[in-house]
C-alpha cells in the first residue's frame, strides 16, 4: 500500500483525513497517515494559532493545509480591495431578505442568539484572506503541502508553494478540472465523487475514480468521497488511486471538536439522510438534509446566493447551531456537512482506531479477492 505519495511525503500509508479539529490531523499524522488541517473557515491569525499548536504536538511527522480558492466567485476581480473593504463590499451585496430568512429559521427552531454584536467574519475564500494564510503555513517545517478546493490555485501560488520545496494538489469533480490542474502543474489531485462530503459533483466515485486517473496519468490521484472502510479503500486502490482522501469519517472521532448534540445527529444520519444542496455556500455541497437546506432548496422560497456571498448568509447560522448544538431544535437547522458515508458511522472511534481499520479491513479484503484466484 506504500505508494510514491507515501514517500514524497513521509509517511506510512496513504490514508488523507480532512479536518478542521487540530488535535484530528495531530493524531492522524501520529498513526502514519497525513492529517489535513482545512483552513477554508480561519484568518491568517487563527491559522497561526492553530499551526502553532500542531507543530509543537505532532512529534515532527507530516501534515498538509487545505486552502479554497474559489475558480469563481464574486469580488475575484477586485485584487486591489484589501480584505477588509472586499468584506465590507460583499455584504453590501447580501440581500436583507436573505439575512432576515436565515434568521427566522433559526428563531423559529430556538437557535439562541450570538452573544455578542458584529457580523460574522467572512469566511476564508477570498484571495485577501487566503494569501496570508499560505504565507503562514510555508513558514512550518512540517507542513508538507497545500491544497485547494473548488479550482486550481493561481501560478504564483504554484510557485510560491513549489519552491519552498511542499508539494501542492487540489479537489476536482471533473475530468475537464484534473486535467487542468496537470497542465497547471500541480503535484497531485484529489478526485472527489458525489458520495462525498463538502463541495461535490453529481457523478458518483466508482465512476469518477478511474476517468480521473487514467486522464491524469500518471500524475498521483487521490481517491475521495465514500471511504469509509478498508473495502472501499481496496476498491479505489485496485482503480490505481494512489490513496484515499476522507473526510467524513473524522467528524465524530473521540478527537473531533464538535459538541456531543451535532456528534450524536451524525452518528444517527443514515446513508438515505444527505442532500447534494447549494444552501451552504451557493454551490453544490453534501450535507444532512433538515429544515435549513429545505428552504433554500425550495424553489418558491429565495435562491440561494452566488459563492461567497451565500457563505455570509449562513456563517451566523453556523457558528451559533456548532455552539449551541444542543440547545432548542438547532439540529434541525444546523449545516451538517457530511458524506453518504456517514450511514456507516455508527459509533465514536479514535483516530488511530480508525487508521488501523481502515488497514485491517484493506488487507481482509484483498485476501478474500486472493482466494478468488483459482490454484493453478
Ligand atoms: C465537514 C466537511 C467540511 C469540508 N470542507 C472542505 C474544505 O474546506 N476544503 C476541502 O478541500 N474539502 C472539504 N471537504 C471535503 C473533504 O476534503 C473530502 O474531500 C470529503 O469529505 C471526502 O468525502 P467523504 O466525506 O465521503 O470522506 C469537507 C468535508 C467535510 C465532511
Amino acid at each position: 500500500m506504500y505508494t510514491k505519495i507515501c514517500e514524497g511525503l513521509g509517511i506510512e500509508f496513504p490514508i488523507f483525513a480532512f479536518s478542521h479539529c487540530r488535535d484530528v490531523v495531530v493524531a492522524v499524522s501520529k498513526a502514519g497517515g497525513l492529517g489535513v488541517l482545512g483552513a477554508g473557515f480561519m484568518n491568517a491569525e487563527q491559522l497561526k494559532e492553530e499551526l502553532d499548536w500542531i507543530e509543537s504536538h505532532i512529534d515532527g511527522k507530516p501534515y498538509a493545509v487545505d486552502v479554497v480558492i474559489p475558480q469563481n466567485y464574486v469580488g475575484r476581480d477586485e485584487p486591489d480591495l484589501s480584505e477588509q473593504e472586499l468584506e465590507d463590499k460583499l455584504w453590501k451585496m447580501v440581500p436583507q431578505a436573505h439575512l432576515d430568512a436565515a434568521e427566522k429559521l433559526m428563531r423559529d427552531h430556538g437557535v439562541p442568539e450570538w452573544p455578542e454584536d458584529g457580523r460574522p467574519k467572512i469566511l476564508g475564500w477570498t484571495m485577501q484572506t487566503v494569501m496570508p494564510c499560505i504565507k503562514e503555513a510555508l513558514t512550518r517545517p512540517n507542513c508538507k503541502a497545500i491544497v485547494n478546493a473548488l479550482g486550481t490555485p493561481p501560478e504564483h501560488v504554484i510557485n510560491m508553494v513549489k519552491e519552498s520545496g511542499r508539494m501542492i494538489g487540489a479537489l476536482c469533480g471533473k475530468k475537464k478540472q484534473a486535467v487542468q490542474h496537470k497542465n497547471a502543474g500541480l503535484d497531485f489531485v484529489v478526485a472527489q465523487g458525489g458520495e462525498g462530503g463538502g463541495h461535490t459533483p453529481e457523478v458518483g466515485s466508482v465512476v469518477l475514480w478511474p476517468e480521473i486517473i487514467d486522464a491524469v496519468h500518471p500524475m498521483p490521484v487521490l481517491a475521495a468521497g465514500g471511504i469509509g472502510n478498508g473495502r472501499q479503500m481496496l476498491a479505489a486502490m485496485s482503480m490505481g488511486a494512489a490513496g484515499v482522501w476522507t473526510g467524513s469519517l473524522w467528524l465524530t472521532v473521540e478527537e473531533a471538536h464538535a459538541q456531543p448534540a451535532q456528534k450524536n445527529t451524525l452518528l444517527n444520519a443514515t446513508v438515505n439522510d444527505t442532500v447534494r444542496t447549494t444552501s451552504w455556500t451557493g454551490k453544490g455541497a453534501r450535507v444532512l438534509r433538515n429544515e435549513w437546506t429545505d428552504f433554500w432548496d425550495n424553489k418558491e422560497n429565495l435562491d440561494p446566493l452566488p459563492m461567497p456571498l451565500h457563505g455570509l448568509v449562513t456563517a451566523d447560522a453556523m457558528r451559533r447551531t456548532e455552539t449551541y448544538a444542543g440547545s432548542g431544535n438547532c439540529q434541525n437547522v444546523a449545516i451538517n456537512i457530511c458524506g453518504q458515508v456517514i450511514g456507516q458511522i455508527n459509533e465514536i472511534e479514535s483516530c488511530r482506531g480508525v487508521v488501523t481499520r481502515l488497514l485491517t479491513q484493506y488487507l481482509d479484503a484483498l485476501e478474500n479477492v486472493n482466494a478468488l484466484m483459482p490454484d493453478y
